[in-house]
């Protein structure tokens, strides 16, 4: 008989999820595995379960399209963490619920592919004995453990053309614009974004500056004769210690909006210095499908968890060391989260090229 795998993604998505999942099971029905995917993040695994079986034919033509045939959930029942860097417990019995429902499905491990949440609330399963391989995703980039997660070489990709396209736009109408890109609190994607989208100015949280310190930036870029400027800003960046965003009832604050803020500051600030407009790029970076790169890391991360599956490296997450692919302990995605320092190259070129302030 089939051993038989279940496989879930919880929290946000992002490209490079059905790559993943389609690499899986190519790999794992080749080496004599059968396949559940478990729908709507871990809530597909609780009372009532939500599943589907994944076959090799049921994969075919998935491996490029954005989103994730087992649509997500990134609120719940089994929750890992709650906001930022907080661990939490998920109830004994809602542990029990899952475990009840993999035996009963006779379910004798899980490929579970997700962010710090996600791989956290994995781990308590995995004290409970099932077997588990972790893939870490997130657009963010911000895992431990890991220097690149899938999906975020896309955001990146999306985030590039917006810039390009905004760049033409600035400049024909002399104007300063604050474009936001996603990244929760690390600015991964607004310094590659701006570096590769020629940015004239980066704002990342990791680097804090003030509303003056930009407003002197812009001034001299002005007097410099620069007609336009394009501001990159990553939607953790903080005005006076105070995030931008939303609280939707979560333990966490829905970030967005900083651009708007520090455009409206700049307008307070410097009144009628400059013309601004902002553009908040949002969901954008997590949708459509994976570009090149993703496809590979992605079929890499899914074709190597299936690999450590089979070796029996259960509670480990693959991850990416260098251009190697390595494993690390699931329980590290529940560390810090890895934000930009001030010695990692792209922050370096991009000082070098003065467009971060300091
Ligand atoms: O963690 C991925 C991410 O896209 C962040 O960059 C962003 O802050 C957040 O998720 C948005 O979450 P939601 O889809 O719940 O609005």
């Amino acid at each position: 008989m089939a051993r038989r795998l279940g496989i879930l993604n919880s929290g946000g998505d992002c490209a490079g999820l059905n790559t993943v999942i389609a690499s899986v099971v190519t790999t794992g029905t080749a080496l004599g595995y059968e396949f559940i995917g478990f729908e709507k993040g871990w809530e597909g695994i609780l009372d009532p379960v939500m599943y589907r079986s994944l076959t090799v034919e049921s994969v075919r033509g998935i491996a490029h399209l954005g989103g994730t045939i087992l649509r997500t959930a990134n609120k719940g029942r089994f929750a890992g963490k709650i906001g930022h860097n907080n661990v939490s417990r998920i109830p004994d019995e809602i542990l029990d619920m899952a475990c009840r429902n993999l035996a009963e499905l006779e379910i004798e491990g899980l490929i579970v592919i997700g962010g710090d949440g996600t791989l956290s609330a994995a781990m308590q399963l995995a004290e409970r004995g099932i077997n588990i391989i972790g893939v870490p995703k997130t657009i963010d980039n911000d895992l431990p453990s890991t220097d690149r997660t899938f999906g975020f070489s896309t955001a990146v990709q999306v985030a590039v053309d917006a810039i390009d396209r905004i760049q033409t736009t600035a400049e024909s109408h002399e104007r300063v614009i604050f474009v936001e890109c996603m990244g929760r609190f690390a600015g991964w994607i607004a310094l590659h974004a701006g570096l590769a989208g020629n940015a004239d100015c980066i704002l990342i949280p990791e680097i804090p500056c003030t509303t003056d310190q930009l407003i002197t930036f812009l001034r001299k870029r002005r007097d410099q004769g620069f007609r336009s400027s394009v501001v990159v800003v990553a939607e953790g960046v903080q005005i006076a210690g105070e995030h931008s965003g939303r609280d939707t009832g979560a333990p966490e604050l829905t970030l967005g909006g900083i651009s708007e803020q520090l455009m409206r500051q700049v307008n307070t600030l410097a009144p009628g210095e400059f013309e601004t407009r902002h553009v908040v790029l949002g969901h954008t970076q997590r949708g459509g499908s994976p570009n090149a790169e993703d496809r590979i890391l992605a079929k890499k991360y899914g074709t190597a968890a299936m690999q450590a599956y089979h070796q029996g490296h259960f509670g480990n997450m693959v991850s990416l060391r260098g251009n190697e692919i390595a494993l690390a302990p699931i329980s590290d995605a529940g560390g810090d989260l890895k934000g930009v320092t001030r010695d990692c190259p792209e922050y370096q070129t991009a000082q070098a090229l003065g467009i971060v302030i300091e």
